[in-house]
Protein backbone atom coordinates (compact mmCIF):
# COMPACT_ATOMS: atom_id res chain seq x y z
CA UNK A 1 0.00 0.00 0.00
CA UNK A 2 1.09 3.69 -0.66
CA UNK A 3 1.66 6.19 1.84
CA UNK A 4 -1.05 8.69 2.70
CA UNK A 5 -0.57 12.71 2.05
CA UNK A 6 0.41 14.42 5.58
CA UNK A 7 -2.51 16.76 5.37
CA UNK A 8 -1.46 18.22 8.69
CA UNK A 9 0.37 17.88 11.42
CA UNK A 10 -1.52 19.21 14.31
CA UNK A 11 -5.21 17.19 15.20
CA UNK A 12 -7.99 18.90 14.52
CA UNK A 13 -10.59 19.37 17.51
CA UNK A 14 -14.16 18.59 16.45
CA UNK A 15 -17.25 18.79 18.09
CA UNK A 16 -19.54 15.94 16.42
CA UNK A 17 -22.77 15.46 16.88
CA UNK A 18 -24.29 12.10 17.07
CA UNK A 19 -23.93 9.89 13.92
CA UNK A 20 -21.57 8.70 11.30
CA UNK A 21 -18.88 9.89 9.69
CA UNK A 22 -16.37 9.04 6.96
CA UNK A 23 -12.80 10.03 8.06
CA UNK A 24 -10.26 10.65 5.35
CA UNK A 25 -7.34 7.98 5.66
CA UNK A 26 -5.71 9.13 1.89
CA UNK A 27 -4.97 12.25 3.57
CA UNK A 28 -6.22 14.32 -0.28
CA UNK A 29 -9.29 15.01 1.00
CA UNK A 30 -9.58 19.34 0.60
CA UNK A 31 -12.52 18.49 3.71
CA UNK A 32 -10.18 17.47 6.50
CA UNK A 33 -10.40 15.20 8.37
CA UNK A 34 -13.36 14.04 6.56
CA UNK A 35 -13.61 12.36 3.27
CA UNK A 36 -14.16 14.05 0.03
CA UNK A 37 -14.41 11.22 -2.45
CA UNK A 38 -10.53 12.11 -3.19
CA UNK A 39 -9.49 8.95 -2.54
CA UNK A 40 -10.39 7.51 -5.66
CA UNK A 41 -8.21 5.85 -7.92
CA UNK A 42 -5.87 5.09 -4.99
CA UNK A 43 -5.15 1.92 -2.78
CA UNK A 44 -7.02 4.01 0.50
CA UNK A 45 -10.98 4.07 1.55
CA UNK A 46 -12.38 6.09 4.10
CA UNK A 47 -12.86 5.05 7.80
CA UNK A 48 -16.20 4.88 8.94
CA UNK A 49 -16.52 6.04 12.31
CA UNK A 50 -19.52 6.49 14.36
CA UNK A 51 -19.90 9.23 17.72
CA UNK A 52 -22.77 7.99 19.84
CA UNK A 53 -22.50 11.07 22.18
CA UNK A 54 -21.94 14.33 21.49
CA UNK A 55 -18.19 15.15 22.81
CA UNK A 56 -15.09 17.12 21.73
CA UNK A 57 -12.70 14.71 20.04
CA UNK A 58 -9.65 15.30 18.41
CA UNK A 59 -9.16 13.69 14.70
CA UNK A 60 -5.77 12.94 13.36
CA UNK A 61 -4.98 14.80 10.12
CA UNK A 62 -1.38 13.57 9.65
CA UNK A 63 -2.57 9.84 8.70
CA UNK A 64 -0.23 8.45 10.54
CA UNK A 65 -1.98 7.89 14.13
CA UNK A 66 -2.18 4.30 15.03
CA UNK A 67 -5.72 4.62 16.71
CA UNK A 68 -7.62 6.54 13.32
CA UNK A 69 -9.76 8.43 13.33
CA UNK A 70 -8.33 9.56 16.94
CA UNK A 71 -4.49 11.54 17.39
CA UNK A 72 -2.15 9.19 18.96
CA UNK A 73 0.83 11.79 18.87
CA UNK A 74 2.34 10.06 16.44
CA UNK A 75 2.21 13.68 14.36
CA UNK A 76 5.31 14.60 16.69
CA UNK A 77 7.19 12.00 14.90
CA UNK A 78 6.97 12.88 11.13
CA UNK A 79 10.19 15.26 9.87
S1 LIG B 1 -2.56 14.37 13.86
FE1 LIG B 1 -2.09 12.31 13.31
S2 LIG B 1 -1.46 11.39 15.18
FE2 LIG B 1 -1.88 13.47 15.71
Amino acid sequence: MSEPVVAGKTPLEANLEPGEYGWCSCGRSQSQPFCDGSHAGTDFVPLSFKVETAVPVWLCTCKHSANPPYCDGAHELLD
